[in-house]
């Protein structure tokens, strides 16, 4: 079917969710997708974050035939070989104790809130006879600026007033904190809070590293209270910062962290990995899925998984090369705000959410794949086996449309004043 095809059926039997772009792709390979008309793109997105391995990895692929022909589902009510081998690849890498599968990212946050409220529920039972109040340690305190989903308890947590908004009543009993900042969640945390949760790197918030001093102060308050520290990796987990986990980057162990995007190579997998402790809470019917952990994904997640640990230090090295690069174009172009990222997760803030447009169809029309988001920001999530000419011919092909399009707005209008400028002046 062509693109034009495709595009009109879509348009009427579609519920209309979607802005795509005007591309139909049907193939791809390593760091490359090609479409109907047989245009190679460059793939610095990676289906936002899924695609760590690049496209058609062939351990992926030899998992996935492999299972396809032997087993694609049989439903938690009985064993099959890898939901046991998968979790005990994932307690290795992270820390934690227990695994619970589920089909993606949202679902595993909002199984990760209802354990939360399980495991306080537990310790500090609501109701007359035990004298504690029905609301008593109910409380989870979020951040602005996350995101952690579409269904009602990931909306609910997620700081973003335009994803919320359309939706409302939404769960009740979160609060939210300011992003980093320490006096905020002092004042704001209390002995009826049962979790904290927090973005190791705010992914669709612009690309926003939790700072040391926050994630500490956070992870000491839950402690000292018996509260949770819940942590969303779902995007920065896995590999992407060259650590297993983003946390791992900050001698930080939290109660919860929930991943998804790249643990089943492209098949849909999200999990919760959490302690015995927490787990002691949970029993035979109070959570459950019925396609989540089948063994088609859970045997893509273990060839992941060894793919996976073997491109860390890789992945480490291309993120500083690639965060150089940027800090220098950083130095060329007034309209760059702020780099940002760790390792593969990556961010250009740009002055305008214009200019952020026009540079990310700029790259498009040249073949390059890249994402904005938080309006002004341009994200940057390439598979992990990306090398230094991958990154140099992005680098240049942001260079010459930030020239581009700046000279354009410059001519129409008046320089913008840059948050450089703005801070020197205010600094002057
Ligand atoms: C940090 C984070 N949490 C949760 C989600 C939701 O994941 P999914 O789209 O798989 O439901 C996303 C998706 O972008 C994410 O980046």
């Amino acid at each position: 079917m062509s693109l034009a095809t495709v595009s009109r059926m879509e348009a009427k039997l579609l519920l209309p969710t979607y802005e795509r772009q005007p591309i139909l792709f049907v193939r791809g390979r390593g760091v490359y997708l090609w479409d109907s008309k047989g245009k190679r793109y460059l793939d610095f997105l990676s289906g936002i974050g899924v695609n760590a391995l690049g496209h058609n990895h062939p351990a992926i692929q030899a998992a996935i035939k492999r299972q396809a022909g032997r087993l694609i589902h049989i439903s938690n009510l009985f064993f099959h070989e890898y939901q046991a081998e998968l979790a005990r690849l994932l307690t290795e890498i992270s820390g934690l104790d227990r695994a619970f599968f589920c089909n993606s990212g949202t679902e595993a946050w909002e199984g990760a809130l209802k354990l939360a409220r399980a495991f306080a529920q537990m310790n500090h039972p609501p109701g007359a006879a035990s004298g504690v109040p029905s609301n008593a340690k109910t409380q989870i305190l979020a951040m602005d600026n996350s995101f952690h989903g579409r269904t009602f308890g990931a909306l609910a947590t997620t700081g973003q007033l335009k994803y919320r908004a359309p939706f409302t009543p939404l769960v009740p009993g979160v609060t939210f904190v300011k992003f980093n900042d320490l006096d905020d969640l002092q004042r704001k945390f209390d002995a009826n809070v049962c979790a904290v949760c927090i973005e190791t790197i705010q992914g669709e918030g612009g690309v926003c590293p939790v700072s040391a001093e926050f994630l500490g102060l956070a992870s000491r308050l839950t402690r000292q209270s018996g509260a949770l520290l819940v942590l969303d990796e779902i995007q920065c987990g896995l590999g992407r910062t060259g650590r297993h986990f983003g946390y791992q980057h900050y001698g930080v162990l939290p109660d919860i962290v929930t991943i998804a995007k790249p643990l089943a190579g492209g098949l849909p997998l999200g999990a919760i990995l959490t302690t015995e402790r927490v787990a002691t809470c949970m029993h035979p019917g109070l959570h459950g899925t019925t396609f989540g952990g089948g063994p088609l994904a859970c045997a893509a997640a273990i060839a992941f998984l060894r793919e996976e640990k073997k491109l860390l230090k890789h992945v480490g090295a291309m993120g500083e090369y690639f965060q150089a690069a940027l800090a220098a174009l950083d130095q060329k172009h007034k309209s760059i705000l702020d780099v940002r990222g760790v390792g593969l997760m990556q961010a250009l803030e740009l002055d305008s959410a214009d200019l952020a447009k026009a540079v990310a169809s700029q790259l498009l029309k040249e073949g390059i794949i890249i994402n904005r988001t938080h309006e002004t920001v341009l994200r940057f999530l390439p598979p992990y086996i990306i090398q230094k000419k991958h990154i140099d011919q992005l680098i240049e092909a942001l260079d010459a449309a930030l020239r581009k399009h700046e000279e354009i707005s410059q001519t129409k209008t008046k320089p913008a004043t840059t948050r450089r400028e703005k801070e020197a002046h205010a600094h002057a």
